[in-house]
């Protein structure tokens, strides 16, 4: 069997296929979610909240992501993995590179780091040591502290233009891919139609190139309500295949994310 890789991923773009990424955070999940359709995995730090239990993902550590990037590696061998670089692990160069290669070295195909212009030297130098970066702009969980509560991004004028131009300076920078979470969808459909690279849309309605959701929520098993941009696939199907062959096919054939799902 063939190793998804970066090409790939390139190409759906290319051939305007939509295409649907997941998290997981460990193996077996990981093993079902690629027997079932889906080719993009996120070790993300939400595993914070989804399986340590905190509230977010700032207690996150290096040897977490590390631990939970090796899981899903002998889970989904074949799948391209991006692995998130957990709170304050990348504040400088030097830590990004040392934390990075960790990361690589336990199965990931590109480390997804969140921000705009404070990242771009980091970036650079990533990617000119043969670390493919994945970008995050938008709501970025690690900066709830600033932001006070989990809210819609590019309402006003001023978020507008710095979401356009940081979109611009990560892909100038290297960025081979770019999530966009909870910006409003006339917005994210500039950004994807400006840029070269894919975007990866969460919350961020139906034009990006791909879309990525929270495992748990995919399955209605998150604590509380799940949030409004995501869908429970499981709700009306038989298992958890049918679930996620579901969600795979709502996103290539563009019927997920529907208008209840975006903000406008
Ligand atoms: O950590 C995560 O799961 C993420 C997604 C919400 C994109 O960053």
């Amino acid at each position: 069997m063939k190793k998804i890789n970066i090409n790939d991923i390139y190409q759906f773009k290319s051939k305007h296929k939509k295409f649907a990424a997941i998290t997981a955070y460990d193996a077996t999940f990981a093993n079902l979610f690629f027997s079932h359709g889906i080719k993009v995995i996120l070790i993300g730090d939400s595993l914070g909240m989804t399986v340590q239990g905190h509230c977010s993902t700032i207690p996150v550590k290096m040897e977490d992501m590390i631990y939970h990037t090796k899981c899903v590696r002998r889970g989904a061998p074949y799948c391209f993995l991006i692995a998130d670089l957990p709170f304050m692990s990348y504040f400088n160069v030097k830590d990004a590179l040392k934390n990075a290669s960790k990361l690589m070295q336990s199965g990931a195909n590109m480390v997804k780091l969140e921000g705009g212009d404070k990242i771009l030297e980091i970036v650079h130098q990533l990617n000119i040591n043969s670390i493919p970066v994945c970008g995050h702009i938008g709501l970025t969980p690690q900066s709830i502290n600033m932001y006070g509560s989990y809210k819609i991004q590019g309402k006003k004028k001023s978020e507008i233009k710095r979401l356009i131009n940081e979109a611009t300076l990560l892909e100038k920078s290297g960025v081979k891919l770019l999530v966009l979470e909870c910006i409003v969808q006339n917005l994210s459909k500039v950004i994807t139609e400006k840029l070269k690279i894919p975007t990866i849309g969460i919350g961020s309605g139906s034009s990006t190139d791909g879309q990525i959701l929270v495992m748990h929520d995919i399955l209605g098993i998150t604590c509380g309500k799940i949030p409004s941009f995501a869908k429970n696939f499981l709700l009306n199907n038989s298992g958890i295949p049918e679930a996620i062959e579901l969600y795979v096919q709502e996103v290539e054939n563009k019927h997920f994310p529907h208008a209840q799902h975006s903000f406008n």
